[in-house]
C-alpha cells in the first residue's frame, strides 16, 4: 500500500503499534517493524538505562523503521531524548503533554516528530508546533484518555476538518474492517494498541493478556477523570476507584488511591 503515512515512514502497511508501557519492548516494537508495520518502543515504564538497552536490542532485531513513544508526563524525558538523539532514532511519538516543548528539538535533528491528541485543540496546537502527523485518539482507546469522550468515529473527521497533516486514527481498532473504517473516515493511518497489548510478543503479564482476550462490551471503563483519566477493566482495584468516587473522594484522595507505579500491577 502507498498513501503519505507509508511513505511518512517508510513502511509496508500504514499500521502502527502503539506506545504502551509494560508493553511494547523491543521485542513487540521490532516484530510489528519487522511484519511491515510501524513498532514503537514505550519508552514511559523504563529508566533510562533500560531503555537504552531495549533501542540497542530493537536494532539489532530490525534493520526495518521502528521509533520511540514518548509520554511527555515522566521526569526522565530529558534524558529519553537525549538517548533517542544519541542513537539516531529516526521517529518518535510524543505524548500527554504539551506538543511545543520537543518538537522543534527532535526535528533539527531530522526526527519525524508525531503527537498524540484526542480533541480539536491539541490537534491545532500539534500541527503549529510542526509534527508531521497527529494520532487522534479516540474514547475507545485503551491507557490514558482525553476527557471529552469523542469516539475515534467522530473525532477522525472532526480533525480532518481542522488540520492539513495525516491523521493515524487509534482507539477500538483491532481488524481489518475497522482500519477500512477509519481510513474511509479519513484517517491514512492507525495506531492499534490493546491488541498488540495481548500478543505474544508484548511483555505484558499473561494475565494481563488474558484479561484483555476475555473481555467483553462493558468490561472497562474510561475512569478517575478528576486526576488523570484512564480506562480500567472493572476488576477489584476498578471497584475501589468507583466506590471512592461514588462517596465524593477528593482529588487527593484519588491520587493517594491510586499510589505509585499502580500501572505495573
Ligand atoms: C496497556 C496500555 C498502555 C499504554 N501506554 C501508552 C503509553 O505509554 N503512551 C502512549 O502514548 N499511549 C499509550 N497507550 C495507548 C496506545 O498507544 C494506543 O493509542 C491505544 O491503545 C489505542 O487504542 P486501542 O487500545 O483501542 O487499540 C497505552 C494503551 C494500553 C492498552
Amino acid at each position: 500500500m502507498k498513501n503519505s503515512i507509508c511513505e511518512l515512514f517508510q513502511i509496508k502497511y500504514p499500521i502502527v503499534q502503539g506506545g504502551m508501557i509494560w508493553c511494547s519492548g523491543w521485542e513487540l516494537a521490532s516484530a510489528v517493524s519487522n511484519a511491515g508495520g510501524l513498532g514503537l518502543i514505550g519508552s514511559g515504564s523504563m529508566y533510562p538505562e533500560i531503555f537504552e538497552e531495549h533501542v540497542l536490542k530493537c536494532k539489532k532485531a530490525t534493520d526495518k523503521p521502528f521509533g520511540v513513544n514518548v509520554p511527555l508526563l515522566y521526569p526522565q524525558t530529558d534524558e529519553i531524548v537525549e538517548i533517542i538523539v544519541k542513537h539516531g532514532i529516526k521517529i518518535v511519538f510524543t505524548s500527554a503533554g504539551n506538543p511545543a516543548k520537543y518538537t522543534s528539538y527532535l526535528k533539527d535533528k531530522g526526527i519525524t516528530v508525531v503527537h498524540v491528541v484526542a480533541n480539536k485543540k491539541f490537534a491545532s496546537k500539534a500541527q503549529a508546533a510542526g509534527v508531521d502527523a497527529i494520532v487522534a485518539e479516540g474514547f475507545e482507546a485503551g491507557g490514558h484518555n482525553g476527557i471529552e469522550e469523542t469516539t475515534t468515529m467522530v473525532l477522525i473527521p472532526m480533525l480532518k476538518q481542522e488540520i492539513d497533516i495525516p491523521i493515524i486514527a487509534a482507539g477500538g481498532i483491532a481488524s481489518g474492517s475497522s482500519i477500512f473504517a477509519a481510513l474511509a473516515l479519513g484517517a491514512e493511518g492507525v495506531q492499534i494498541g490493546s491488541l498488540f497489548a495481548s500478543s505474544v510478543e508484548s511483555s505484558a503479564h499473561e494475565n494481563f493478556k488474558n484479561k484483555i482476550i476475555s473481555a467483553g462490551d462493558g468490561s472497562t471503563k474510561l475512569t478517575l477523570k478528576s486526576v488523570v483519566p484512564v480506562r480500567l477493566i472493572k476488576n477489584d482495584f476498578f471497584n475501589e476507584v468507583a466506590q471512592a468516587e461514588s462517596k465524593g473522594a477528593s482529588r487527593e484522595e484519588l491520587i493517594s488511591l491510586l499510589g505509585k507505579g499502580r500501572s505495573k500491577l
